[in-house]
């Protein structure tokens, strides 16, 4: 019989051991860990890139101001790349709560990814601020979620408004991306209103993220001479498809959502896109002074222009930072809880949800954006601009405020 040498550890391996399975659990007191989620890389990179840089200059001003702390506890931001597929976002939100013990996660931009990365927060009771996912469904996650931007019943309805009275068109085609839940709900919203306002829509046809052939789709639409081609997608197809449809001869304008945003549309989809029009959440030469000083710092910083996302990322940060800076002014023992490592305690929990609280009172914050209160579902109500594309440029042609939108 052969005897099996026992393992015995002592009491510092075991210490070393425990470091080792739970030592990514290890948090400092003296420190605030934000998480942040977004697809760097891949189809939709500029997305990600925008969060993080508009987050990075709330930061910075942080720093100028406070020393990069909120009651004396220094800010550091874990940023994860979800690339742009929502499995991953849920595997990167899952990390940030458990291993970086995230105090609370700004992301994501896209709807699917936010659709799979909220609940993972609501269950871990960790507030989830997106800068920009338009969805409904979004927010019904439950009451940890929060977001800057307008919803898609309010944007397909502003779309359907522009294209209707604006552009005066009657017959249009939808053409969606059956993979994202943002394209899907849009074109239906769109539809819905544009249908409501006496329009008619000739042919709905779809595509999936990620193709890069739309000449069947658009042949299709092309038989059926609408007036416009409604591409409630993201802006690497949006591209492809303007030059598609162009080399195509189908000449109507294409309209899109604020997923068009991006300095890539143009780059990728050259001069197909003169002519075409999406809505958005802001115009850069808005004279407001905030704006205009977020402008300056950002360019400074990154030698070019921000995109919404940035804007609203760069708000969304802020918001956060209000709201802890309140959590530790109103409640320093709160405050103490949610900084300490003990992550699940009651103590914990008490604090996640104070800070919840506070999020969900967010009322006229001013922000680059434009205003920002939170209604009861954790939304913002916001104006949407429509940009034209025009000679290569993006040029500002109406605002549409919610108020104006019927019940
Ligand atoms: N609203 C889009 C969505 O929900 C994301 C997006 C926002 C894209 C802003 C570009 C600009 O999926």
């Amino acid at each position: 019989m052969t005897s099996r040498p026992t393992l015995r550890l002592g009491p510092v391996a075991i210490a070393l051991l425990a470091f080792v399975a739970f030592g990514c659990a290890a948090v400092r007191n003296d420190e605030l860990v934000i998480g942040e989620f977004g697809s760097l890389t891949t189809n939709d990179a500029t997305f990600g890139i925008s969060t993080q840089r508009g987050v990075e200059v709330a930061l910075d001003e942080l720093t100028a101001k406070k020393e990069g702390k909120i009651g004396g506890l220094k800010v550091r931001m874990v940023v994860e790349d979800d690339r742009g597929v929502a499995d991953e976002a849920a595997t990167v939100v899952q990390k940030l709560i458990n291993q970086d013990r995230v105090i609370a996660v700004i992301g994501e931009v896209a709807s699917s990814r936010s659709l799979a990365g909220g609940p993972i927060c609501q269950q871990a009771g960790v507030p989830m601020i997106s800068p920009s996912s338009t969805n409904p469904e979004v927010t019904k996650k439950g009451d940890f979620i929060f977001r800057m931007c307008f919803l898609d019943d309010f944007q397909g309805w502003v779309m359907a408004k522009f294209v209707a009275e604006d552009l005066k068109l009657k017959k249009v085609a939808v053409l969606k991306d059956v993979k994202s839940d943002y394209s899907v709900g849009l074109a239906n919203y769109f539809t819905q209103a544009f249908q409501s306002m006496g329009g008619t829509v000739v042919l709905e046809t779809s595509y999936s993220a990620g193709d890069a052939d739309f000449r069947a789709a658009l042949t299709s639409i092309k038989a059926k001479s609408p007036q416009a081609v409604i591409v409630p997608g993201y802006y690497t197809e949006a591209g492809q498809i303007a030059r598609q449809a162009r080399e195509l001869g189908l000449k109507v304008p294409l309209v899109g959502g604020d997923g068009w945003e991006s300095e890539k549309l143009i780059e990728i989809g050259g001069e197909a896109m003169n002519g075409c029009f999406y809505s958005n959440h802001w115009a850069l030469d808005a004279p407001d002074p905030r704006l205009q000083d977020f402008l300056k710092a950002y360019r400074e910083k990154f030698k070019g222009d921000p995109d919404a996302i940035g804007g609203l990322a760069y708000d969304a940060a802020n918001v956060l930072f209000q709201s802890i800076d309140q959590l530790a002014a109103q409640d320093p023992k709160a405050f103490a809880g949610l900084s300490s490592s003990k992550a699940g305690t009651d103590e914990r929990k008490a604090a996640d949800r104070k800070l919840r609280d506070l999020i969900a009172a967010t009322a006229q914050y001013p922000g680059v954006t434009g205003i920002i209160t939170l209604d009861a579902n954790r939304d913002a109500s916001k104006p949407a601009v429509i940009i034209e594309i025009k000679d290569g440029k993006k040029i500002f042609r109406t605002s549409i405020a919610p108020q104006s939108k019927p019940a």
